[in-house]
């Protein structure tokens, strides 16, 4: 596992999407893993803009996503998915059958089985991931022990309270997810992490203080991952005390 620092959030996004279109086109099915929240917004929009331009071609792209909310369908705002469709699908030219998408409203135990058999069925090209500030990636939540495959997860307040800012209220945040386990996401051929800002500082810190792998730091086991990169910008590698 390595770091890079990148001067500004805009320029790690630059570089993290160039590594993703770098799999793109050097893979003939790629599948790609994807993440939702604040930090990827840049991300997909620099993959939205290469695709106009012609750069990239995601024709033959497949993608699944890490997580989804439980309760919500694809058509609300907060969903997963509607994030998905607004910053990436709905202005790239994927193909609809390529993208594996948990419904969260659906039964949640089909919904597991379905997102366990694809995961078990392929294997993913590059993972991107964001953190939560307590470590977690998709949301494997920190816990005393790790989950292998996909399961469903009570968000911990401090999740619950951190994603509040994307609803009216911290009511309407839902109160359980279903995730991709830890196991899926190492297994995949390369894992990108991105982290910006002072604020998202600790955990890098503590992911980097030490060789071990601890479920209480839910990122820490990337350092299991083959290829794991993490990429931060100057504010975050400033305030965590990376060089
Ligand atoms: C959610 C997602 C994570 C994501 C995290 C950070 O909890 N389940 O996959 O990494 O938010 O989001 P943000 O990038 O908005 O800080």
């Amino acid at each position: 596992m390595k770091y890079i620092v990148y001067e500004t959030p805009e320029q790690a996004s630059r570089a993290a999407a160039n590594l993703l279109e770098e799999v793109v086109a050097g893979t003939p099915k790629p599948l790609l893993g994807l993440a939702t929240g604040g930090t990827v917004v840049e991300l997909y929009r620099c993959l939205v803009q290469d695709c106009a331009a012609g750069k990239v071609n995601f024709s033959a792209t497949r993608t699944v996503n890490l997580d989804e909310y439980i309760g919500l369908p694809h058509s609300h705002p907060q969903s997963f998915a509607y994030f998905m469709h607004q910053n990436l699908f709905s202005k790239a030219n994927f193909q609809p059958e390529n993208l594996f998408l948990v419904d969260g409203s659906g039964s949640i135990q089909e919904e597991i089985n379905a997102f366990n058999a694809h995961l078990q069925a392929n294997t993913i090209d590059i993972q991107l991931l964001g953190i939560g500030n307590n470590g977690h990636i998709g949301f494997n939540e920190p816990a005393p022990t790790f989950t292998c495959a996909a399961h469903t997860v009570a968000l911990t307040d401090e999740t619950i309270q951190a994603n509040s800012r994307f609803f009216n209220n911290p009511q309407e945040v839902p109160r359980s997810a279903i995730t991709m386990g830890v196991r899926d996401i190492v297994k995949a051929r390369k894992v990108v992490l991105l982290a910006f800002g002072a604020g998202k500082a600790e955990p890098i810190r503590r992911l980097f203080a030490d060789d071990e792998v601890d479920p209480m730091l839910p990122c820490s086991i990337i350092k299991l991952a083959a290829d794991a990169v993490v990429i931060v910008d100057k504010a975050l590698a400033d305030a965590a005390g990376l060089a």
